[in-house]
């Protein structure tokens, strides 16, 4: 495990209000390495010299200062029992895994792989919940197995949960997700009774999932939601703890389920760019604890355990990408494209989702940014393109470009795609570095390829 910084807290910052890790430093004018930026106290273009590139860094300070504001946001905004869990989807793997259980976090998985990785990592399996619109069965026995909590999605799940408990004489403990009918957008949100989404049961649907839990073989802790992502509103989340107390209401008076746990999902969105303004990690919680008091208060039922899963603020803004510079273009009177040596198999949210990034030059942090330059990804695809009209200080092949808030939803949605090897990761702390994912090989992207016997060259006799 890497050191543990002295001030976990930092100085105070959110750091998803940020948009470089709050390690992040430049190197004085008076060394040979002036105007360097350093994160977790190591020189980026060092570590681009010793790992390789592109390469992702983890900053481990930032990390556990968004763990530890959640984790103290519930203590001081929340009298009842609380946990953070941390949405694992957004970058799982053991490492990150590992250091949100040291933080005391649970995980949230959505995938029997998700799931494997969190048991691997040492997460304890009442500390994991299983999230998922199609679970496998495989994966259903590998939940039951493991001893996790299984978040319950619709019908077809919850029928299958409750034969195949009993089939093994067990009493899995559940949560139900439910649609609470709240849809956000970054800057608004719209509520209706029914949603179009692929998630949850519909809120008609409750009377009869109680019924039917207060009837199986499953105990039911709880009920669950998630109202969106990168979410930059508030009273949406607010507003989500009555609605859930209602439902709790109604499980408890009607069909005397017990219920102890409310999940209020994640959401909270990060700052990408100059212009996006989130609120702080402790306003968020500040305000579902408000919501859910105030739900559960007028609604005279005891508070219950309040969790919520957040993945990108927790992640997102405790990483960078580094890459390293190569061909130019300058199309007269059009663009300039600096190409550099990934782009979407290592980040697909541009070209996915047209997600904004931003980009410093990491070793030229102190230039002035008087060029317009548009990053291109090296695949082969026109629309491999990580940042549109950038202002940037002149950069020439060989510079280090480092992408800004790269930790959510990179590593977990690269590819191989034009068969390029994943980038490696580190983790840096305090000025040391250590490898957390290996840098793929060649071989390694021949790991799953098998050719037939009959396709086999055939030596020439
Ligand atoms: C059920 C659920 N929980 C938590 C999250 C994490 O959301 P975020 O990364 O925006 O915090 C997601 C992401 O979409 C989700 O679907």
């Amino acid at each position: 495990m890497e050191a543990v910084p002295d001030n976990p807290m930092h100085d105070g910052r959110s750091p998803n209000q940020q948009l470089l890790p709050l390690t992040a430093q430049v190197l004085s004018a008076d060394r040979a390495d002036a105007d360097h930026l350093t994160i977790g106290g190591c020189s980026v273009v060092s570590l681009v010299a010793q790992f390789g590139s592109p390469l992702y860094i983890l900053d481990a300070l930032t990390l556990r200062t968004a763990c530890r504001q959640y984790r103290l946001g519930f203590e001081r905004h929340y009298p009842g029992p609380s946990q953070v869990l941390y949405a694992s989807k957004a970058w799982s793997c053991l490492a990150v895994c590992a250091i949100m259980a040291d933080e005391g976090l649970g995980i949230d998985v959505v995938s029997g792989g998700e799931l494997y990785t969190a048991l691997e990592a040492g997460v304890a399996p009442r500390q994991i919940y299983l999230h998922g619109n199609n679970k496998a069965l495989g994966e259903l026995e590998l939940a039951l197995d493991s001893g996790c909590v299984v978040v319950v999605d619709n019908w077809h799940e919850l029928k299958t949960l409750d034969h195949l408990a009993r089939s093994r004489s067990q009493n899995p403990q559940v949560m139900v997700r439910l649609t609470p009918g709240i849809e956000c957008h970054t800057h608004e949100y719209i509520r209706t009774g029914h949603l179009d989404s692929k998630f949850g049961f519909d809120p008609q649907d409750v009377p009869a999932v109680f019924q039917f839990l207060s009837q199986s073989s499953l105990q039911c802790l709880g009920l669950h939601a998630h109202i969106g992502s990168q979410i930059f509103e508030l009273q949406p989340h607010q507003d989500l703890g009555g609605v859930m107390a209602e439902w709790f209401a109604l499980a408890q008076k009607e069909y005397g389920l017990s219920l102890s746990e409310l999940n209020i999902g994640g959401g909270l969105g990060i700052r990408y760019v100059e212009s996006d303004d989130p609120p702080s990690i402790d306003q968020w919680v500040q305000t579902v604890c408000q919501g859910v008091r105030e739900g559960f208060t007028q609604r005279q039922l005891p508070l219950p355990k309040l969790l919520c899963e957040p993945g990108r603020s927790l992640v997102g803004p405790a990483c960078v990408t580094a890459y390293t510079v190569g061909s130019r273009k300058e199309i007269p009177q059009g663009r300039t494209y600096l190409a550099i040596d990934g782009g979407m198999s290592d980040n697909p949210r541009p070209i996915t989702y047209q997600s904004q990034y931003r980009a410093v030059v990491a070793n030229r942090m102190g230039a002035d940014a008087d060029q317009v330059v548009t990053i291109a990804g090296k695949h082969c695809e026109s629309g491999d393109i990580l940042i549109r009209d950038l202002k940037l200080p002149l950069a020439h092949a060989g510079d280090v470009l480092v992408v800004l808030g790269t930790g959510a939803y990179n590593y977990s949605m690269a590819s191989n795609y034009n068969r390029i090897p994943r980038p490696a990761a580190v983790v840096v702390a305090e000025g040391n570095a250590s490898v957390i994912l290996r840098r793929e090989t060649y071989s390694d992207l021949l790991r799953q390829d098998c050719l037939p016997e009959f396709l086999q060259p055939s030596i020439p006799t």
